[in-house]
């Protein structure tokens, strides 16, 4: 069980840093990259959350609590800022930078939410 949690933990930091790594970058100069970029963007959204979800039904389960919510928050902005970049990609400029503004609340909660007790 400890190696699949810290299996899945890796595979989630790993996507999810390039997910949101890539929305910062593209919300500079590179924005007209979006297109050739957006099916590795998808693939590690999908990637962050199938991990994270599973890593929610693991480690958090039914557990209530500040971690819990900070968690919830965290993947909320996450979920929302892939509908953003599936559903804006006529506008990649403002797309990315909605997901930008999202992902980062979803990585300070990520990070912060061990601390939430
Ligand atoms: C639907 C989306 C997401 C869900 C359901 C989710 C769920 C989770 C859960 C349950 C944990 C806790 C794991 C544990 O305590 O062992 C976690 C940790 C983490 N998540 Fe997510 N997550 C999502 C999106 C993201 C995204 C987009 C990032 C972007 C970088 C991210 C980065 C992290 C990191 C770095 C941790 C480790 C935090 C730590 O323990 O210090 N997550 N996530």
């Amino acid at each position: 069980m400890r190696i699949l949690v810290l299996s899945l933990l890796s595979l989630h930091a790993l996507a999810g840093v390039f997910w949101a790594g890539s929305t910062f970058a593209l919300t500079h100069s590179y924005f007209e990259l979006t297109p050739k970029l957006f099916r590795a963007q998808m693939g590690a959204a999908a990637l962050t959350v199938v991990a994270g979800l599973a890593l929610w039904g693991i480690v958090i389960r039914g557990s209530h609590g500040p971690m819990a919510t900070t968690l919830a928050i965290g993947a909320l902005c996450a979920i929302a800022a892939a509908g953003v970049q599936g559903a804006m990609r006529r506008s990649p400029k403002t797309s990315q930078r909605i997901a930008a503004a999202l992902l980062s609340v979803t990585v300070i909660c990520m990070v912060i939410s061990p601390y939430m007790t």
